[in-house]
C-alpha cells in the first residue's frame, strides 16, 4: 500500500529509520497526472532500490506568468493508483507552502548556453525554478539514485551539471522517452490535445526518425538535418514551430556546421494552444 505524506517532517520520520537499516532509496520527482511515462520511471527505481518515493508537486517556480499553472492537470487519486502500480513505495505530495515557505527564497541556477538555448529562450525563469525545486527534492529525500525521462532532454542536462557542480551524492538515472503506439511521445500535456492534434503530432516522432535516418547515412551537415526535420513537421498543416535546434553533448554546446555525434536534435511545436517538446539523439 503507497503511503502519501505532505510535509518535509513526515516524510523524513519515515525514510530516517529505514535508512539507517541501510536501505537504498529512488527518486522519481513528477508534477503529477501520471502516464504510463513515469510509471515506467517508477519500475525502473523500485527494481533498483529498496525504497521508491515519488514527489508529486506542480512547481509554480517553472511556471513563467503566462504558462499553464493554473491549468496544469492535477490527479492525486490516480497518481496513488499508478504509483502502486508500477511498484512505488511512498508519494510526497507537498504544498507550495511547504515547498516554498517564505517570499524570501534560495534560488538555485545553472547558467550558460546550457539554460539559454531550446527552451531557455522562450522560458527564461524555467530552469532556475526546475534546478531549485530538484535541489530541494534532493536535499529532502537525500536519494541514491534519481530519476528524469529523456523527454526532457534539457532539463537532463542542467541536473546533470548542478548535480555536478553542487557535488550532490547521488545518481542520476535518465530513462529514454516512452511513446505512444503513433510514436507521440508521452506527456501529461497531451491531455490539451484535441483528437485531431494528437493525430497531427505524430509528426514530430516521424520527423525525429527521418533526421536521424539522414545521419546514420552520412549526412551530418547541420543545416540539411534541421530542415529535413523542419520540412516532415511542416507537413501537418497545423504545426506552428518553436524551435528546430541541434546542439552538441554533453553540455548543449554550440555546433559549426558539422553534427558531431552525440548531438540532441529537440524540437519544440504548438498544436492549437499545446506546445509539445520532442528530441532524439543523433550518434
Ligand atoms: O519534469 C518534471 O516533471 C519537472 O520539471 C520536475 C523535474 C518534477 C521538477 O518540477
Amino acid at each position: 500500500m503507497v503511503q502519501c505524506v505532505h510535509t518535509v517532517k513526515e516524510l523524513r520520520n519515515i525514510l530516517k529509520p529505514l535508512k539507517a537499516q541501510g536501505k537504498t532509496v529512488g527518486l522519481v520527482p513528477t508534477m503529477g497526472a501520471l502516464h504510463p511515462g513515469h510509471a515506467t520511471l517508477i519500475s525502473q527505481s523500485s527494481k533498483q532500490n529498496d525504497i521508491t518515493v515519488v514527489s508529486v508537486f506542480v512547481n509554480p517556480t517553472q511556471f513563467g506568468p503566462n504558462e499553464d499553472f493554473d491549468a496544469y492537470p492535477r490527479t492525486l487519486d490516480n497518481d496513488l493508483k499508478v504509483v502502486e502500480g508500477a511498484g512505488g513505495d511512498i508519494v510526497f505530495a507537498p504544498s507550495p507552502k511547504e515547498m516554498y515557505p517564505s517570499e524570501d527564497m534560495t534560488w538555485v541556477e545553472v547558467t550558460g548556453n546550457i539554460t539559454k538555448v531550446l527552451c531557455g529562450k522562450t522560458r527564461p525563469i524555467h530552469f532556475r525554478g526546475v534546478a531549485t525545486v530538484v535541489s530541494k527534492l534532493f536535499n529532502i529525500v537525500a536519494p541514491t539514485k534519481a530519476y528524469f525521462g529523456q523527454k526532457d532532454a534539457q532539463q537532463v542536462e542542467v541536473l546533470k551539471r548542478m548535480v555536478k557542480d553542487m557535488f550532490f551524492d547521488l545518481e542520476l538515472v535518465v530513462v529514454p522517452i516512452a511513446r505512444e503506439q503513433s510514436g507521440l511521445a508521452r506527456s501529461s500535456r497531451n491531455t490539451y490535445l484535441s483528437d485531431e492534434e494528437k493525430s497531427q503530432a505524430t509528426v514530430l516522432c516521424a520527423a525525429l526518425n527521418l533526421a536521424l535516418e539522414s545521419f546514420k547515412s552520412g549526412n551530418n551537415d547541420l543545416e540539411s538535418i534541421i530542415n529535413i526535420t523542419k520540412q516532415k513537421i511542416s507537413s501537418s498543416e497545423i504545426a506552428d514551430i518553436e524551435y528546430v535546434e541541434c546542439y552538441g553533448l554533453p553540455g548543449l554546446y554550440e555546433l559549426k556546421d558539422k553534427i558531431q555525434a552525440p548531438s540532441l536534435l529537440a524540437v519544440a511545436v504548438r498544436f492549437g494552444n499545446t506546445r509539445l517538446i520532442d528530441n532524439i539523439i543523433l550518434e
